[in-house]
């Protein structure tokens, strides 16, 4: 499979290494990893002009980063949003680019979804409720969802249970 991987952190460190677990695992299954690090890109929230849906043919009006993970959305098979919680909720970059598929309606090929929380003392419950409801509404298979809390992050055993998550893919 083709994987995608969005990591919604502005930093390299706890989610990053989520995401590192899960890239070896996968590519061990032989899976195809792509990590696009959007919490670092500059993506705009969507504009509600529509149109993507008219005049665009899917194509969004906004020239940002959106074009940069836009290949990501049309041709993987597996997506992965990853994030640090930042109040009770996954960061805003992240949400901007998950929000931003809206001008092709969702993942174009992607049949499998995971998804990859750090936090400092949890509230995870938001973050989970909306990739629920995202894989709902998909019909995205919601293949698993992981969260580092406190010490957990970057300990081994949470990496081996990402690692092993993945490697069964
Ligand atoms: C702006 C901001 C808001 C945060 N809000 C929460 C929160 O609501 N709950 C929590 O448990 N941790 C919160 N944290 C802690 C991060 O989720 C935690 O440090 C996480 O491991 C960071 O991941 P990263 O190393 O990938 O950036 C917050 C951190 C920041 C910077």
């Amino acid at each position: 499979m083709k994987i995608a991987v969005f990591n919604g952190s502005p930093r390299n460190e706890n989610t990053a290494a989520m995401i590192d677990a899960f890239r070896q695992g996968a590519q061990t299954a032989g899976h195809e990893v792509e990590v696009y690090h959007v919490g670092k890109m500059k993506i705009n929230g969507c504009l509600a002009c529509e149109y993507c849906h008219g005049k665009g043919e899917g194509k969004c009006i906004q020239k940002d980063d959106l074009e940069k993970i836009m290949p990501a959305y049309l041709e993987c098979d597996m997506i992965v949003y990853a994030s640090p919680i930042y109040y009770f909720a996954p960061t805003a970059q992240i949400e901007a680019a998950w929000q931003r598929v809206y001008c092709i309606g969702k993942p174009a090929k992607a049949a499998k979804a995971a998804l990859l929380l750090s936090s400092g003392s949890g509230a995870y419950d938001a973050a989970i409720a909306q990739f629920k409801a995202f894989t709902a509404y998909t019909g995205i298979e919601n293949a698993g969802v992981f969260t580092a809390t406190g010490t957990e992050n970057k300990s081994e055993a949470k990496l081996a249970e990402i690692k092993a998550f993945a490697e069964k893919l």
